[in-house]
């Protein structure tokens, strides 16, 4: 046999033998919301675009090496610049995510997302999810038709890291410019650059060449389960959603001579708590600290975060100040999500530092 037609041979055994030994490629469902990813542009080198254009069987066709990886699947969940994201969408994707894994449809899940609130959904996601199957967001900084696009990449990485048995028990992770984050340290840090991701205390939980993941550090794994949700338990809160009974927590900023205004016309609007994203190790200023002693008089909750991207807020501050939950290294919208879910299970303030402290 010549040495061509022992090459030929050879290849086809190496691509039929998986299938003939019965062994599967990994199933990986790609749930798209909308974002830059699917954004296109009037001119491949412009800056103006539109988000939220294309669906999610554009994307996949984008990106022809995802299928070599995983059997994919697509689902579009909605389609919106992530600006407009909301809790109950939040919840909705949870649910979708939940039943994917419950009833054995596929063994990771792609969610392609703006980058403007991946955080966040990230971080909701890792709290309510209580599946050890990989779930990776992913986006990218320039829409789908510009030159140098981004998205085709990044949803080439995030389908082989949630393909991989090495993503299993992680929590949720992020993949954007070939690295992966965890979905509780990573922050958007720049506005339009394809490098707009950074986890600014921990750096990324690892990196992506050539679709295999090569991580830095041990499973991260989930820290707070006491809020991950079944079924039930997510259709609740989507009717205390629909009644208006879910948690309101808002966010106030702390800067040289800020004042309470905001602080007072929230407690005149019904809030169940709020986050300061205050200055330094999470100080503010004096006027805010007299809006906060109203809030705790009232029995609104109040997290002690900070607007400084790196070293959290911890209880060794300059001016501990009864009452307040530290939020630990969470970014104050992070710590927002956290504060909500927790007050539909706890509310103490000893109980609501406890979940903080993970
Ligand atoms: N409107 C922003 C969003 O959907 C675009 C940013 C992006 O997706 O990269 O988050």
């Amino acid at each position: 046999m010549s040495l061509k037609k022992y090459l030929i041979l050879a290849t086809l055994c190496i691509w039929t033998l998986p299938a003939l030994c019965g062994v599967q490629k990994p199933r990986v469902t790609i749930v798209a919301t909308g974002g830059t990813i699917a954004g296109t542009a009037s001119s491949a080198t412009g800056t103006s675009y539109d988000p939220a254009q294309l669906t999610v069987d554009a994307l996949m066709a984008q990106a022809p090496g995802i299928s070599a990886r995983a059997t994919i699947t697509g689902l579009q969940l909605c389609n919106i610049a992530s600006q407009h994201m909301t809790t109950q969408i939040w919840i909705r994707l949870g649910s979708v995510i939940d039943s994917l894994f419950k009833n054995d449809i596929c063994d990771g899940v792609v969610v392609t997302h703006g980058t403007d609130t991946m955080e966040e959904t990230a971080f909701f996601l890792d709290l309510v999810l209580g599946h050890d199957n990989p779930v990776v967001l992913t986006g990218a900084m320039r829409p789908a038709n510009a030159l140098g696009a981004d998205g085709p990449v990044n949803l080439f990485n995030a389908v082989c890291l949630a393909a991989h048995p090495a993503a299993r028990n992680r929590g949720v992770m992020a993949v954007m410019n070939d690295y992966i984050y965890a979905a509780a340290e990573f922050t958007k840090v720049h506005t339009v650059n394809p490098d707009a991701f950074a986890s600014p205390d921990r750096g990324p939980l690892g990196v992506i060449r050539g679709g295999n993941p090569h991580f830095f550090r041990g499973p991260a794994g989930r820290l707070r389960t006491q809020l991950t949700c079944n079924t039930k338990e997510l259709q609740e809160l989507s009717d205390k959603l629909r009644d208006k009974a879910f948690p309101r927590v808002e966010i106030i900023l702390s800067y040289a001579g800020a004042t309470a205004g905001l602080i007072d016309a929230l407690l005149k609007n019904g809030m169940d708590g709020i986050v300061i994203a205050g200055v330094g190790h999470g100080n503010y200023s004096q006027e805010i600290e007299t809006g906060i002693q109203r809030c705790l008089e009232q029995g609104v909750f109040v997290v002690r975060a900070t607007r400084v991207l790196a070293g959290g807020v911890t209880f060794d501050v300059e001016k501990p100040f009864d009452g307040q939950i530290v939020s630990g290294m969470l970014s104050p919208q992070k710590a927002r999500i956290l504060l909500m879910l927790a007050l539909t299970r706890f509310n103490t303030t000893e109980q609501l530092q406890k979940i903080f402290n993970r």
